[in-house]
């Protein structure tokens, strides 16, 4: 009998010479994430609808940064143009859609915004412009939950250990109900951008009067956030046949950007390029912005430049498992939805068929995988910690 594993490989040749790939993004998120809905659910003016958000692109497109956001570079290295925002009525959907929308939180009613769960209902109420075969092998991406940390942190200063489980529970909970949805109608390939310690926002720094440190506990809620966002996402491969996913953890990236910003090629990761007061936390305008954005990962007190997005949205599409696991965004695109195999066995024929990969990835076993993710999550807790303390 033949080797199972040339089988498959034989298999994988013919998926990859006869199959194109959909190449179609859905996005879900908040303001990170926001290639502007907001401006037309506002009331109010939508900063990000003028300069000095655009600038470095020459046009404000209600994006919060000074150029492009993450969703347009995956976008670019799938081969397919920028995604329209949903609530734009005049758009080409025909490689997706982007649900994001600034404020957005995944628990309570956000004003002028979606949570999650709205997001999830637009998507549904809009499928029939795709194929049932387009939203199964499309990407959807996620960034969201830091309003609903930040919100709690705000309103609860002292909770304790169970109250903090208990609402991050909470969250996952109504996270893992729309993940079900989505997997319902057909979904089938989920990127998650874990949340980034959100003390070290500067606008959450400058709130809370010492911008020297990170703040403790909205960091602590995220890092609570990333391991039980993790386990979810194991845990729904194996109960929910066909589920494969993406994490990236971009909790490491910033809080190493932060701390070491010049080995990222910023000048600072302390302090905004736009805005007011010790490290422009706030009140980003056209006469407080900085000459050069590419030397700061903030933009604004609460969102990346687009120097930051660009690095963000490499890591998320190419680099290893110890940064983004069990696959990488390229991988995960390339995963047949078809084939029974072990995750591992699939990877390891890709590999086969790409040979200048395996140089820079190493193959992964998908036990190990989870087993390291896991230890690296409770040595980043320490660490952390003690970091932030
Ligand atoms: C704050 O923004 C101004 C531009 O208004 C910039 O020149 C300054 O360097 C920024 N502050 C810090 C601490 O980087």
């Amino acid at each position: 009998m033949a080797n199972p594993k040339s089988h498959l490989f034989a298999l994988l040749l013919l998926h990859f010479s006869t199959v194109s790939l959909a190449q179609t993004l859905f996005v879900f998120g908040d303001g990170l994430y926001d290639a502007g809905n907001k401006q037309f659910v506002s009331s109010n003016r939508v900063d990000a609808s003028f300069p000095p958000y655009g600038i470095t692109l020459g046009e404000a497109t209600g994006r919060w940064s000074d150029g492009r956001i993450v969703p347009d570079y995956l976008a670019s290295f799938m081969g397919i143009s920028q995604i329209p925002p949903i609530l734009r009525a005049t758009a080409d959907f025909s490689h997706g859609a982007n649900f994001a929308i600034a404020d957005a939180t995944v628990l309570g009613a956000p004003p002028e915004s979606m949570t999650l769960s709205q997001q999830v209902i637009k998507f549904s109420e809009n499928k029939n412009k795709w194929t049932a075969k387009a939203r199964s092998e499309a990407i959807y991406l996620f960034y969201i939950a830091s309003d609903d940390y930040l919100n709690y942190a705000k309103n609860n200063p002292n909770p304790s250990d169970d109250q903090k489980q208990a609402f991050v529970d909470r969250v996952i909970a109504a996270i893992e109900a729309e993940l079900k949805v989505l997997y319902g109608s057909g979904g089938r390939k989920f990127a998650f951008q874990n949340l980034a310690p959100l003390g070290c926002l500067p606008a959450v720094k400058q709130a809370n009067g010492n911008v020297q440190e990170c703040v403790r506990l909205p960091s602590e809620m995220a890092e609570l956030h990333n391991k039980k966002l993790l386990q979810l996402l194991v845990e729904l491969s194996r109960q929910l046949s066909g589920f494969q996913y993406s994490f990236y953890d971009f909790f490491s990236s910033i809080q190493n950007r932060v701390i070491k910003s010049k080995t990222y090629t910023f000048e600072t990761g302390m302090a905004a390029c736009c805005g007011t007061g010790s490290v422009n936390g706030t009140s980003c305008s056209t006469s407080n912005v900085c000459a050069k954005p590419e030397d700061y990962l903030f933009f604004d007190g609460k969102h990346l430049t687009q120097e930051g997005n660009l690095q963000v949205g490499h890591l998320i599409w190419g680099s290893d498992p110890e940064v983004v696991g069990p696959n990488n965004l390229r991988e995960l695109l390339f995963l047949p939805l078809d084939i029974t195999a072990t995750l591992a066995n699939i990877q390891e024929a890709m590999a086969a068929t790409m040979p200048r990969q395996i140089k820079i990835e190493s193959l992964y076993d998908i036990k190990k995988m989870e087993s390291e993710m896991e230890n690296q999550w409770l040595y980043q807790v320490d660490k952390a910690t003690s970091f932030l303390i």
